[in-house]
């Protein structure tokens, strides 16, 4: 039996840095014996320009028959125009609900050697290690109606965020059981002092608290949360919230990082795939960085962490995810950079591929 994974390289920098984790994944594949059968398929820009549409319907079958899903990126200033019928953006949203990836993952760890490339000053960063959960496939995002229309003689616009009961309890729940493999605290964010969406959303939140007690449990409102992940993003372990919210606050959290290009992200949902566990979709949370695409000057780091996600949340492979992670932390010890992160004593800038191949040489030595 093989695992099937589709690969969704994408537009820009996504071939590349897609390019680099899939063989991270074969030198995985090959040294734990395990068979995954990896397909490819049109995602994005391009296949506008091909096919006429972000997701071509071949691409969606495929993606309903995987275990899982590792993607690059989609869309560039080819396609940016607001006006036009289809966008890349499409199909990110399409895929996310057509296989009800409700659960976001998205894991900020500040790497020691890289402090020094966030913005902000190191005894703020320090040791943070939190997770952002954001609910994935409803609120402003799918709401009904949204559009564009005409009242008299002026132009208007709407749009709605709606969630329902089951749709906030599962993602509540899901940061919650997170919470007790980690430090035992959720933070839930919400904007309970002007959106129902958000009381509802509180008001849930505080009873599914009383059935996790070992947990430490929170609410902030988002514009305070904004401002406490700059002050004191130590003090988080599970951050929960909705659609739009996490949105905003991961592209804030990810800087703690030092670089967009080290996150990776998992989104996942109820269905569980032929090794039994939930059938996810892994991609890096930098876009398609077109100003750099095909120049072999992109960071791999950000989608080979996310095949470690992929191994661990979709295939059961903790182990081999954990050897992914300590290569690419090892590389970077080492002194190796991308562009994005270079600079620095002791540090030497590298490409693309020589990056990919560091962590696949790295691998090899950790596992011998
Ligand atoms: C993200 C991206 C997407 C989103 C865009 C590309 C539609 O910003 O994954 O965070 O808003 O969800
Ligand atoms: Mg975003």
């Amino acid at each position: 039996m093989a695992y099937k994974i589709l690969v969704l390289k994408g537009d820009g920098i996504g071939p590349e840095v897609v390019g680099e984790a899939l063989q991270v994944l074969k030198v995985i594949a090959r040294r734990s014996a395990v068979n995954m059968d990896f397909k490819e398929a049109h995602i994005g820009g391009h296949a506008i320009d091909q096919f006429g549409t972000p997701m071509p319907e071949d691409t969606l079958k495929i993606a309903q028959d995987s275990d899982a899903i590792l993607l690059g990126a989609v869309g560039g200033p080819k396609w940016d125009n607001p006006g036009a019928a289809v966008r890349p953006e499409q199909a990110l949203l399409g895929l996310r609900k057509a296989l009800g990836l409700f659960a976001n993952m998205r894991p900020v760890r500040a790497v020691k050697e890289l402090i020094g490339a966030s913005p902000l000053k190191p005894e703020i960063i320090g040791t943070v290690d939190l997770v952002v959960i954001r609910e994935l496939t409803g609120g402003i995002y799918y709401g009904q109606p949204s559009e564009k229309r005409q009242h008299g003689d002026q132009r208007e616009a709407v749009d709605t965020c709606f969630y329902d009961e089951a749709e906030i309890v599962r993602v509540l729940r899901f940061a919650f059981e997170l919470a007790r493999n980690r430090r035992k605290k959720v933070t839930s964010v919400d904007k309970a002092n002007v959106l129902a969406t958000s009381r509802l959303w509180r008001e849930i939140a505080a009873e599914i608290a009383r059935d996790f007690k070992d947990v430490a449990f929170e609410n902030q409102l988002v514009d305070s949360m904004a401002m406490h992940l700059l002050r004191r993003p130590k003090d988080f372990d599970v951050v929960v919230t909705e659609n739009m919210f996490g949105d905003i606050l991961t592209d804030e959290a990810s800087v703690l990082a030092g670089s967009m290009g080290l996150l990776p992200s998992a989104s996942l949902g109820e269905e569980l795939n032929s090794a039994g566990f939930r059938v996810g979709l892994y991609e890096p949370i930098h876009g398609s960085a077109p100003d750099i695409a095909g120049r072999d000057e992109a960071n791999p780091l950000a989608a080979i962490l996310s095949a470690a996600m992929l191994l661990e949340h979709s295939l059961g492979m903790r182990a081999e995810a954990e050897i992914i992670e300590q290569a690419v932390d090892g590389v970077v010890k080492d002194g190796h950079r991308t562009r994005d992160l270079a600079g620095g004593s002791g540090t030497k800038t590298v490409g693309c591929k020589a990056m990919g191949r560091l962590v696949r040489e790295k691998i090899e030595s950790l596992d011998a």
